[in-house]
C-alpha cells in the first residue's frame, strides 16, 4: 500500500514541520484540509499537545504530523504526539530507535528525514517506515550533502520500497513532477510553505525572504545548536558573514562549547528579542509575528533556494493546489 493510500492523503505533497513556533495548528491544518499532510513542528511538551489537539480540530478527519527535532526531544514530547493520536511523526537531526518504537506501538508512522546514505540506513535500521530525502537546496538545517535530485535515487535504492519523500528546492508543480518521476512517493516543502498566509513567521520576515537573490549555508545562528542551516541574507550575516559564510571562527568555538546549554533552552526564545547585531551570539530561535520589526535583523530567516522563484505570499490551500497542479494527471 502507497504512502497516500495508507494515510488517506489525496495529494503527494507534505509541508515541513517549521519550528520555533513557525507552523502551529493553523498551517498544519490548513495543508491537511487542502488533501497535503500538514505537520505541526516542534514547541515545548505541554504547547504541543495544545497545538496538535487544535490542528486536530481544524482539520477533521484529516491526516495529520507532528515533527521531532531530535536534539530537543524529551520523553513528554514523543508522549505528546501519542496522546494527541497523530498520523504520522516526522524525524530530524538525530535517531532514538526507542520513541520509533513508542510511536509505533501506539500506530504512528515514523518519517526520517535523513541527507546522507548512512543516516539512510541508520533510519531504516531503526525501523523507519519511510524516508524523506533532504538535498543542499533546503531552507533551514541541513544533514544534505548532495543536490536533491542526486541524493533521491540513492535514497530509494536503500529504503527497498518504503517510501521516500524529496525534500529541498521544490517549490511548483513541476519540481514535484520530477520528483515522482525519479521514484519519489512524494515532496516535502518547506520555504513554500514558511511564505504562507497561515505560517506564524514575522511579516518582515517573509518579505525579506520573497526578496532574496541568495540564501546563505552558514553556522551564525548556532547558539545552543551548533547545526549548518540556509537563510536568507539580513544585517547580521551582512555583518558576520561577508568574509566566511559560516560566520567568525571564535563564534563557531563559542557555539560548539554552547551545545548542552541548547538542549535545555526552549526554541521559541524570548532571548530572540534580546539578541544584538553587535554580538554574533545568535540563538536557531526564528522571528515571529507579533515580535519588534528589529529582531528581524538579528534571527535567522530560513529560507531554501527556492526564495528565489517565489515571487507571493499565498494561503497555504493555494500553495497546496499550485504544488499539485496537473499532478498525476
Ligand atoms: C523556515 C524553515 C524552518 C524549518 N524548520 C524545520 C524544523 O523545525 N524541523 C525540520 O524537521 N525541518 C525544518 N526545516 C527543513 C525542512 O524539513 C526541509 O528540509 C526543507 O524545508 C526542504 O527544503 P525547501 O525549504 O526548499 O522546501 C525548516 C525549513 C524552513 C525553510
Amino acid at each position: 500500500m502507497s504512502l497516500l493510500e495508507r494515510l488517506g492523503l489525496e495529494l503527494p505533497i507534505v509541508q515541513a514541520g517549521l519550528g520555533g513556533g513557525l507552523s502551529g495548528a493553523e498551517l498544519a491544518a490548513a495543508v491537511s484540509r487542502a488533501g497535503g499532510l500538514g505537520t505541526v513542528g516542534i514547541f515545548s511538551p505541554v504547547r504541543f499537545v495544545a497545538e496538535l489537539r487544535r490542528a486536530r480540530a481544524l482539520s477533521p478527519g484529516r491526516p495529520l504530523a507532528a515533527n521531532l527535532l531530535m536534539p530537543f526531544v524529551r520523553p513528554a514530547h514523543v508522549a505528546a504526539l501519542i496522546s494527541a493520536e497523530v498520523d504520522v511523526a516526522i524525524f530530524f537531526y538525530g535517531f532514538n530507535r526507542a520513541a520509533v518504537e513508542r510511536l509505533h506501538a501506539a500506530g504512528v508512522l515514523v518519517l526520517h528525514q535523513v541527507g546522507n546514505e548512512a543516516q539512510a540506513r541508520r533510519a531504516l535500521a531503526d525501523g523507519a517506515d519511510g524516508l524523506i530525502a533532504q538535498g543542499l537546496q533546503a531552507g533551514g538545517h541541513l544533514l544534505a550533502e548532495l543536490d536533491t535530485f542526486a541524493f533521491l535515487p540513492r535514497a530509494c535504492a536503500l529504503a527497498e520500497g518504503k517510501p521516500v519523500l524529496a525534500a529541498g528546492g521544490i517549490h511548483d508543480a513541476q519540481g514535484v513532477r520530477r520528483a515522482l518521476a525519479a521514484g519519489a512517493a512524494g515532496v516535502l516543502c518547506g520555504t513554500r510553505f514558511l511564505l504562507t498566509e497561515e505560517c506564524a513567521a514575522h511579516p518582515l520576515y517573509k518579505q525579506r525572504v520573497l526578496g532574496a537573490e541568495r540564501t546563505i549555508e552558514t553556522l551564525l545562528f548556532s547558539f545552543g545548536w551548533y547545526a549548518r542551516h540556509r537563510v536568507a541574507p539580513n544585517a547580521s550575516t551582512d555583518r558576520w558573514c561577508a568574509a566566511r559564510a559560516a560566520g567568525p571562527r571564535a563564534v563557531a568555538l563559542m557555539n560548539r562549547l554552547s551545545g548542552p546549554l541548547g538542549r535545555r533552552m526552549p526554541l521559541s526564545l524570548p532571548a530572540a528579542r534580546l539578541q544584538l547585531r553587535s554580538l554574533p551570539l545568535y540563538s536557531p530561535a526564528p522571528a515571529l509575528a507579533g515580535m519588534p520589526d528589529r529582531v528581524v535583523d538579528v534571527t535567522p530567516l530560513y529560507a531554501g533556494e527556492s526564495a528565489r522563484a517565489i515571487h507571493e505570499i499565498l494561503p497555504a490551500a493555494e500553495a497546496v493546489a499550485e504544488l499539485s497542479r496537473g499532478v498525476g494527471s
